[in-house]
């Protein structure tokens, strides 16, 4: 068989977590390798599944030891009562089934990504680390700017680690009767430690913000000391991650309870490319196009640019344009994409096509060649080249 080769790698890396899809496609194309008399081939595909087997066998088990070091307690379930705020009886938590989370892990640059994965190990290879006399990290703070996948990130893990996720949002817990707050908290935390379950603390930053404000006195930092002791003491039970977009609003006591402290940074001019490529699925642009759009969308969180990107699918559906007739496009995104988009660029892309030609040449982020700009603009090379020599 012609590129076997190249079957061998994709088999090798879809196999891990392609499901049984894929291991029936496998097993298909090893029996027709088979019949067809390519013995080695076929005996090597039987190797990889026989392998990938082994893998999936040996994971839940690790999978297994290390929940129960890390996790304690009953197994929630759908019909497990939720914690109740006992005057509005509105829950204080929503809970998450991992059956239920759809979705991959957020696009991140690729050295938070490699951090947001040896977390992950952390957790599932708690054995490994007990060897070797170190403790794994049961308190996590995820923080950055608004919209960076932080609390899909939270869900993510938890969905890894197979287990269900209690999300509280904490600005919803914190009510403005003290009394209230305080059994809110310790309701929440009674009902996190009573189920193995990772418990997650979105807009974490709430507690700074009444920790910080005059009016109040000392009875609302007292709640706060009980939530962070309340954190302190679920590390016997299970693992918890808190989440906020105002890190610079949290003390230094609150940052010490957190043994690991990710930052989730907006994506860089790489990170925006992928991000662009995910959620223009199925649509598939000319890499030109996706990085002329990832240096437009330059600061913009991952949540922006599906926005972006989103907003640039339901102009081609209704406008019935083209996808190689990008200028246009663009330039209906940025008249509704608000001040997002930074003054100069917006202006650019406003220009008449020979000025936009002219300014698409000069960034050298983009690098752009003469060919480049034609195919941009939808135009030949001859009439850009005269646009150049005239601008
Ligand atoms: N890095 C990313 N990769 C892919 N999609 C992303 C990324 N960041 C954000 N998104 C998209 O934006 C949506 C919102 O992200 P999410 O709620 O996780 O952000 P957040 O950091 O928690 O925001 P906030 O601080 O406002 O709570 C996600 O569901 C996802 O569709
Ligand atoms: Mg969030």
């Amino acid at each position: 068989m012609d590129h076997f080769q190249i079957i061998q790698a994709l088999t090798r890396s879809a196999l891990p977590t392609g499901g049984a899809a894929v291991r029936n496609q496998v097993e298909r194309l090893k029996q027709a390798l088979a019949d067809a008399g390519e013995t080695r081939q076929a005996q090597s595909l039987a190797k990889l599944l026989a392998n990938s087997a082994k893998a999936a066998e040996m994971a839940p088990s690790k999978l297994t030891q290390s929940r129960h070091t890390l996790f304690s307690g009953e197994e929630l379930s759908k019909n497990t009562p939720l914690p109740v705020d006992r005057e509005t009886a509105s829950p204080l938590a929503d809970v998450l089934f991992p059956e239920q989370i759809k979705g991959d892990m957020p696009l991140l640059d690729s050295r938070v990504a490699v951090a947001a994965k040896a977390l992950l190990s952390e957790w599932s290879k708690v054995e490994d680390l007990l060897k070797l006399g170190v403790e794994p990290a049961r308190s996590c703070l995820i923080y950055g700017a608004p919209g960076t996948g932080k609390t899909s990130l939270a869900i993510w893990l938890a969905k890894q680690l197979n287990l269900p996720i209690v999300l509280a949002r904490l600005d919803g817990l914190i009510s403005s009767f003290l009394g209230t707050t305080a059994r809110n908290v310790g309701a929440l935390f009674a009902f996190a430690n009573r189920y193995k379950c990772v418990l997650v603390l979105d807009e974490f930053d709430a507690v700074a913000k009444v920790r910080d404000d005059p009016n109040e006195v000392g009875e609302i930092k007292r709640v706060v000391n009980a939530l962070l002791q309340n954190i302190d003491s679920r590390r016997e039970t299970g693992i918890t991650i808190a989440i906020t977009n105002h890190e610079q609003l949290l003390d230094p006591a609150i940052w010490r309870r957190f043994e690991l402290q990710l930052k989730i940074p907006k994506p860089s001019f790489e990170g925006r490319v992928g991000i662009i490529e995910k959620y223009l699925s199925p649509i598939s642009l000319d890499d030109r196009v996706k990085k002329l759009v990832a240096w437009i969308t330059k600061g913009f969180s991952g949540a922006e640019i599906e926005v972006f990107v989103n907003g640039y699918k339901k102009y081609l559906a209704l406008s019935g344009d083209t996808p190689d007739n990008i200028i246009p496009a663009l330039q209906y995104l940025l008249t509704v994409s608000g001040e997002k988009v930074s003054r100069e660029t917006h202006d650019l892309l406003m220009l008449e096509p020979p000025h936009i030609a002219a300014a698409l040449a000069s960034i050298p982020d983009l690098a752009l060649s003469r060919a480049d700009i034609a195919q941009l603009l939808n135009k030949d090379k001859t009439t850009i080249g005269r646009w150049l020599k005239t601008a």
